[in-house]
């Protein structure tokens, strides 16, 4: 029997710190704590960063095998993994109003490490979110559910934020990494939408009306994705259920 590896697409490339010290360096942020000091513990922090999302990948990947070689199925479509760019992160400190500066980020960005599982069905979503939260080396610190409650404008996606031991020579360091998981349908939605939202050159009543048609195709998708899923559960044994999709409130 051929194993397949869920497919992971990294959007960022390998972390290197000289490229990380250069780019700090050139950022001009005013009353500037970034010394040398901070550059290499900024440096340092994100490896723990980079070494929390690889741990938090491979548990996934351990899962979809699992699932594989146990149930034949595949629950994880693939896999998106990426770190904050610095200019991200600096830009979303200043939006928050909080310090510029390594504490901060270590204290208040939940997600400088993202990984975004796309999964085929949802209740591969729940399965695949509810093994990995039930883990005993990790914890839980977030969940939001906009799948049982989609946000207005029609997304869907269940973001957990886990914390997962990094070990370093200094010991454990429990690391924040967020996870988005989702299915093809509703990452298929997201990517146009966050097209739209970027677009910032549309008249308002375009932009209106596009957002109106997005939210349409939200409550379509969703429909569509409930009678997959029930023909899906069905010839492969398990009980149809009831799925009226709930509209956002
Ligand atoms: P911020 O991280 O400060 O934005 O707040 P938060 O962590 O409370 O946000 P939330 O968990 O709601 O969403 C975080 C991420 O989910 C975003 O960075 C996007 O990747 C994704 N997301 C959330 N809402 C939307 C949406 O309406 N459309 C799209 N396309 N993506 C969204
Ligand atoms: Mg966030």
């Amino acid at each position: 029997m051929a194993i397949i590896i869920a497919v992971i697409l990294d959007r960022h490339s390998r972390l290197s710190s000289a490229d990380l010290k250069a780019r700090l360096k050139g950022l001009n942020i005013s009353d500037s704590i970034f010394d040398a000091d901070q550059i290499a513990e900024f440096v340092d922090l994100m490896q723990v960063y980079e070494g929390a999302m690889y741990e938090i990948s491979t548990k996934l990947e351990i899962l979809d095998n699992e699932f594989q070689v146990r149930f034949s199925h595949d629950p994880v479509h693939h896999m998106e993994r990426r770190l904050k760019s610095v200019n991200s992160i600096i830009g979303k400190l200043e939006r928050k109003g909080l310090p510029i500066a390594v504490d901060s980020i270590r204290d208040n960005l939940f997600d400088v490490a993202g990984i975004r599982v796309i999964c085929n069905y949802r209740d591969d979503v729940y399965s695949v979110s509810n093994y990995l939260s039930a883990q005993s080396d990790i914890q839980v610190l977030r969940v939001k559910d906009y799948i049982k409650k989609p946000k207005q404008n029609g997304y869907r996606s269940l973001h957990v934020i886990y914390a997962v031991p990094v070990f370093l020579s200094s010991g454990a360091h429990y690391t924040p990494v967020e996870v988005q998981f989702r299915t093809i349908a509703m990452d298929y939605w997201a990517s146009l939408e966050h097209a739209l939202r970027y677009k910032t050159d549309l008249p308002d009543a375009k932009l209106n009306e596009h957002s109106q048609t997005l939210l349409d195709c939200a409550r379509s998708l969703q429909n569509i994705e409930v009678q997959m899923q029930n023909i899906h559960r069905d010839i492969n044994g398990a009980p149809v259920v009831d799925q009226t999709p709930k509209t956002s409130d």
